[in-house]
């Protein structure tokens, strides 16, 4: 039998990452262009200057991940791509130029979720079995997902307003933390108390929805009145509350879709899958079902998630022509409990 080479290419966001998955689960490269310095100093991703990144590096990745994986480009079987969700600007950049190179090349273009790449990385810790519950956390998304089968992702909650990774990059602007923040507030959260204890909103309700602006409103008022009498709040005591709330609500979330959906494995993907605290939360809390987390380098964004996820498709012959559109706000269908 001959070897399957997918190359995929992820530019939804402030990342311009090619891979090559060859055979279903064997990444033979993940290059991943980060423009993070970029935006820095505007204290979040600026779309325009995200484009702009992406325009002047993806055909060097291109070139690059082909050499590091060792082919050619009539080696591959297929060119996947992120569609959505995300900045309109910047995933254009990475389909027209997966358009360009499915066309010159003659090879059949695979449309990819970007949120479901993030929950496909799982299955480099683990092979995933179906049925499966995900919490997928990022930058962008907080939501659960269960996957009856392969390819089959139906949201069953999500935020109904702030993502938790925006979120962490909310208060950390507040607390003077560089973008993005999540990182640093994990780091000093180890070091803190949760003396504050900040609101756990909809943490009792029955359904399986989230919602963190009243966590940042919280945060940001307790800032805001220390400042006004002048007094010095600990840092590590801020972010220690401020996750020790979110944890909670991720963690009653996901218990109870748990207890409302059978299944024997919970994928946590997302850029905030790679919060230590979240980890350790989920280790000591969720004991009956096995918890299944993408390595620390496929948690952020990155094209071999995408690869992994369009492995999928690619069985279940999903292919797109060249009409292909971006889709800035691309959802999972949602199932509601009957
Ligand atoms: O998935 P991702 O790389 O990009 C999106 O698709 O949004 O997620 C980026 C988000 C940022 O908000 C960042 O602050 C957060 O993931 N993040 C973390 C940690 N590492 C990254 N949040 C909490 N704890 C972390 N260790
Ligand atoms: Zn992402």
């Amino acid at each position: 039998m001959s070897n399957r080479y997918i190359l995929a290419i992820e530019s939804s966001c402030d990342e311009t990452s090619v891979a090559v998955l060859k055979n279903k689960t064997e990444l033979l490269t993940n290059i991943i262009a980060s423009q993070v310095d970029s935006h820095k100093r505007f204290g979040g991703v600026v779309p325009e200057v995200a484009s702009r990144h992406h325009v002047e590096v993806i055909t060097t990745c291109i070139n690059d991940a082909l050499v590091e994986a060792g082919i050619v480009a009539s080696d591959l079987s297929a060119v996947a791509v992120t569609y959505g969700p995300g900045l309109v600007g910047a995933l254009l950049v990475g389909m027209a130029a997966a358009k360009a190179f499915a066309w010159a090349n003659g090879l059949p273009l695979i449309p990819v979720n970007h949120m479901a790449g993030h929950l496909m990385a799982a299955n480099q810790t683990a092979e995933l079995t179906y049925p499966l519950m995900a919490l997928l956390v990022s930058g962008g998304h907080t939501e659960l997902v269960y996957v009856p089968k392969a390819g089959d992702y139906r949201i069953i909650g999500e935020t109904r307003d702030d993502a938790v990774g925006e979120a962490y990059d909310k208060v950390g602007r507040v607390m003077g933390l560089t973008y993005p923040a999540g990182k640093e507030i994990d780091v000093l959260a180890h070091k803190g108390q949760d003396v504050y204890n900040f609101p756990r909103a909809m943490m009792k309700e029955n359904h399986l929805d989230f919602s963190f602006s009243g966590l940042k409103s919280a945060f940001i008022n307790l800032n805001h009145n220390a400042q006004q009498k002048g007094e010095k709040l600990a840092l590590e005591d801020l972010c220690a509350s401020f996750q020790a709330s979110v944890l909670d609500v991720l963690i009653s979330k996901t218990k109870r879709a748990l207890s409302q959906y059978p299944v024997k494995q919970l994928v946590v993907a997302g850029g905030v899958a790679a919060n230590q605290g979240l980890r350790e939360r989920l280790a000591t809390d969720i004991t009956d079902v096995e918890v299944v987390i993408p390595p620390l380098r496929l948690c952020g964004d990155n094209a071999g998630m995408i690869a992994l996820a369009a492995d999928v498709e690619y069985e279940q012959g999903n292919f797109a022509d060249l009409s292909l559109n971006a889709k800035p706000s691309l959802v999972f269908e949602s199932m509601v409990l009957g």
